[in-house]
């Protein structure tokens, strides 16, 4: 392989490793977080983290870096080896549990690093870079709960193979909903004869007024970014609320390199807000194969 080639590979190549910011204080979520990471909540009864932990395995990226804060060893210790646990379920022969537990900590290869203030995402993205290194790789909020069928991280792995550059998420929020989110100037480009759901963005802001937001696109919690981003997020200042957010360092790096949106298929819950969680256990319990049915007859008979 001759240099340039090494280096065109070396750009396109698959994102392998998935950033987890988890340094949050959790605080819509109180009193339930109060000792306990937001990241831990049950949904039916996984918690959150390891749904988007899943869907970073099932998108090609074992490696996941969790980047964690004080008061958050219940995430170490759910993706560590439980001995105890094991011996009692192997000693009791609950085959399928001793084996869902064991699949949680034989399938990845976790690393931790510590966020020690809550000083914004981007800030906790940057704690990242040493374990990142110069590679692509991905960014997941694990608030954000995707049910797809292929999983929304592999759609946007497989937009960032195609053009070798950053990818975010994006969903259409009604206006009333549009300042909680980092909002896009964006626009659209066929893919693959597809129109509709890549956009090429032109910028972006974090949190705007309704009345100031460029347009109904709404980023989620799920980016490719390529290594630059750190050097962006060491240029920036703190903006919204203080803090060092992604969505400037992104806007940072748009002035140097292309940056894709896309729509994802796929629906999104924001289970980090009580009704959104609320949500997400209703549904995703309805299309569990062994609470489903029963859950569903429940349902019916309620007085609504
Ligand atoms: C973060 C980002 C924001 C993005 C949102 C998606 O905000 O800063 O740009 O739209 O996640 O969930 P947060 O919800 O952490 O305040």
């Amino acid at each position: 392989m001759t240099e340039v080639e090494e280096t065109e590979n070396r750009m396109i190549a698959k994102p392998r490793k998935a950033v987890f910011p988890a340094a949050g204080l959790g605080t819509r979520f109180l009193p339930a977080t109060k000792a306990m990471p937001k990241e831990m909540l049950p949904l039916v009864d996984k918690p959150l983290i390891q749904y988007g932990v899943e869907e970073a395995l099932h998108s090609g990226m074992s490696n996941i870096i969790i980047v964690t804060g004080r008061g958050k060893s219940a995430i170490e210790d759910h993706f560590d080896v439980s001995f105890e646990l094991e011996h009692l379920l192997e000693a009791r022969q609950k085959k399928e549990l001793l084996h869902q537990v064991r699949s949680i900590s034989d399938m990845i290869d976790v690393s931790y690093v510590r966020q020690k203030e809550a000083l914004g995402l981007g800030h906790a993205v940057l704690r990242a870079k040493e374990l990142v290194g110069n590679e692509p790789f991905a960014v997941v909020l694990s608030d954000d709960v995707i049910d797809a069928e292929i999983p929304c991280l592999r759609q946007m792995s497989d937009i960032y193979e195609f053009y070798g550059a950053s990818v975010v998420a994006l969903m259409e929020v009604p206006p009333e909903s549009i300042s909680n989110y980092g909002v896009v100037d964006a626009e659209p480009i066929d893919h693959q004869g597809v129109s509709g759901r890549l956009f090429r963005i032109r910028n972006m802001v974090e949190k705007p007024k309704r009345e100031d937001a460029p347009s109904n696109l709404a980023i989620v919690g799920r980016y490719i970014l390529t290594p630059e981003i750190f050097s962006s997020i060491e240029s920036i200042e703190p903006g919204k609320g203080g803090e060092i957010q992604l969505t400037d360092a992104l806007k940072h790096l748009l002035r140097s390199r292309p940056i894709y949106g896309f729509k994802f298929e796929g629906k999104r819950f924001d289970a980090g807000d009580k009704l959104g969680f609320l949500q997400a256990t209703v549904e995703l319990a309805l299309k569990r194969y062994d609470l489903g049915a029963a859950f569903r007859e429940y349902l019916k008979k309620l007085p609504l």
